[in-house]
């Protein structure tokens, strides 16, 4: 199985999420004695090779401006060439975001999460939301997918909790074995 984690990360708190679903997706490959490829990039070194070679892609971003970074955006727009041969259709796909949480209510997140999801269906692929069985789903769990608040009450970066990294492992492993049982 190929496996691609892309991620668009200015500050760090992305790429550290985005670690944390690599270990939990190699955990459920273990399990499961899956002989499998995990790559892990960051947008701007992704290529439609990447996209086409992979059974399962996990895209993720930080929200800027109540949306995802553009950096993910120009990823996306590339993949468009790929939507006219279908060739990422059936795959399975798997979303997370980091956000300070401006506004208190998430400050765009789910929007950010949706938009991911958005582009990952006008492909044909199927999309992993996170359910509420996993482990840090309190933290960082939303039906939607993983997402990860860094930010303070005030608004300036804070750094990210151990249960939230728990509920990107647990993300992580959950796609993997998404993937392993469609398999
Ligand atoms: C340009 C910019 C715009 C941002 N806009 C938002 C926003 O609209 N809502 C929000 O909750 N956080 C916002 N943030 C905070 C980031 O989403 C948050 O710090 C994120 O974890 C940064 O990820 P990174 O360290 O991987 O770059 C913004 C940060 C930057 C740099």
């Amino acid at each position: 199985m190929q496996v691609l984690i892309a991620y668009h990360s200015d500050y760090m708190h992305t790429q550290a999420v985005a670690d944390a679903i690599v270990a939990g997706a190699k955990a459920a490959l273990a399990d499961a004695d899956e002989v499998a490829n995990v790559v892990l990039k960051q947008t701007v070194d992704v290529g439609l090779d990447d996209m086409c070679a992979a059974d399962v892609l996990i895209f993720g971003s930080p929200v800027h401006m109540g949306s995802m970074a553009w950096q993910m955006k120009q990823l996306i727009d590339s993949g468009s060439k790929l939507w006219m041969a279908g060739e990422l259709e059936g795959k399975i796909g798997g979303v997370f975001a980091t956000y300070g949480g401006y506004g208190g209510a998430g400050g765009g997140v789910e929007q950010t999460l949706i938009a991911l999801h958005a582009n990952f269906l006008e492909h044909g692929m199927l999309v992993c939301g996170f359910p509420r069985s996993l482990s840090g789903y309190a933290y960082a769990g939303l039906h939607w997918g993983l997402a990860v608040r860094t930010g303070n009450e005030e608004g300036m970066p804070e750094g990210i909790d151990e249960a939230a990294l728990l509920a990107a492992r647990a993300y992580g492993s959950h796609v993997m074995e998404t993937a392993l049982r469609l398999k």
